[in-house]
């Protein structure tokens, strides 16, 4: 899983250093998909039926489960990269989410994101529980004004791309299942600046606000540690 994990972080930094006004989506599936083989990995939404990309790319009001389409990001845009990879048939999986150009109240949107997301996976560590780290995430995200999707998890992932436990994005602290060193999680923040309700688009995959306002996305697979979480799928240290 580690060797894995380096894999899905290389595909999503190229991923992300290629979103630029004038790309489209699918020419970024293409380099993700790339990567990925080049580095000996496979495609672990191949194991989705009725999935054929190496991404999920969304847009702007789009949350999660993007087709990659051929449409063209332009400036302002809040594009989401969702990849996962298996190798030697083990799974990781990850995403994040990155503003094309310069927007205060976009960047704070992100930031926010982020930041849920390390104090999510600073929560994995033998003895706490699935309650602490969804806790994390909704304290950080509703502090910040903003709400987590309900109705999306983030779950457990090795053999398979996606294991029990699930991790909602909401939760008690102190309660759920105890985390035991070695377990792989795929911690996930899914947010909206607005509802939190999500509706499924006319293609079937793809998942966008109900009210139109944005999405942001921000998942790493980890191994719990005695300590502290150990990340997989960092894309800033490849
Ligand atoms: N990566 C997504 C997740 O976090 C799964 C996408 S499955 C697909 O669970 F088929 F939509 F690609
Ligand atoms: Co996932």
């Amino acid at each position: 899983m580690r060797k894995s994990g380096k894999i899905a972080a290389s595909a999503l930094a190229r991923s992300l250093e290629n979103i630029k006004p004038g790309v489209v989506e699918l020419e970024v599936d293409k380099i993700a998909e790339r990567e990925i083989y080049k580095l000996g990995g496979d495609l672990s939404y191949k194991t989705v039926p009725g999935y054929k990309y190496a991404t999920c790319i969304t847009v702007n009001e789009e949350v999660v489960h993007g087709i990659p389409t051929d449409r063209e990001f332009i400036k302002n845009d809040l594009v989401s990269v969702d990849l996962a990879v298996m190798y030697k048939g083990w799974h990781t999986d990850c995403a994040w989410t990155k503003l094309i150009g310069k927007d205060r109240e976009k960047e704070k949107f992100l930031q926010i994101g982020e930041q849920a997301l390390w104090e999510a996976t600073g929560q994995a560590m033998a003895g706490n529980r699935i309650g602490d780290i969804s806790a994390a995430i909704q304290k950080r995200v509703e502090g910040a004004g903003y709400n987590v999707v309900r109705s999306l998890v983030g779950h457990g992932v090795g053999r398979s791309l996606h294991e029990n436990p699930q991790i909602p994005g909401v939760g008690a602290a102190g309660r759920g299942m105890v985390l035991k060193e070695g377990m792989t999680l795929a911690i996930e923040v899914i947010y909206t600046r607005g509802r939190e309700e999500v509706v499924l688009g006319s293609d079937g995959w793809t998942f966008k606000t109900a009210d139109g306002s944005w999405g942001g996305l921000f998942e790493m697979t980890v191994i719990v540690g005695s300590k502290q979480a150990e990340v997989l799928t960092d894309w800033r240290k490849v």
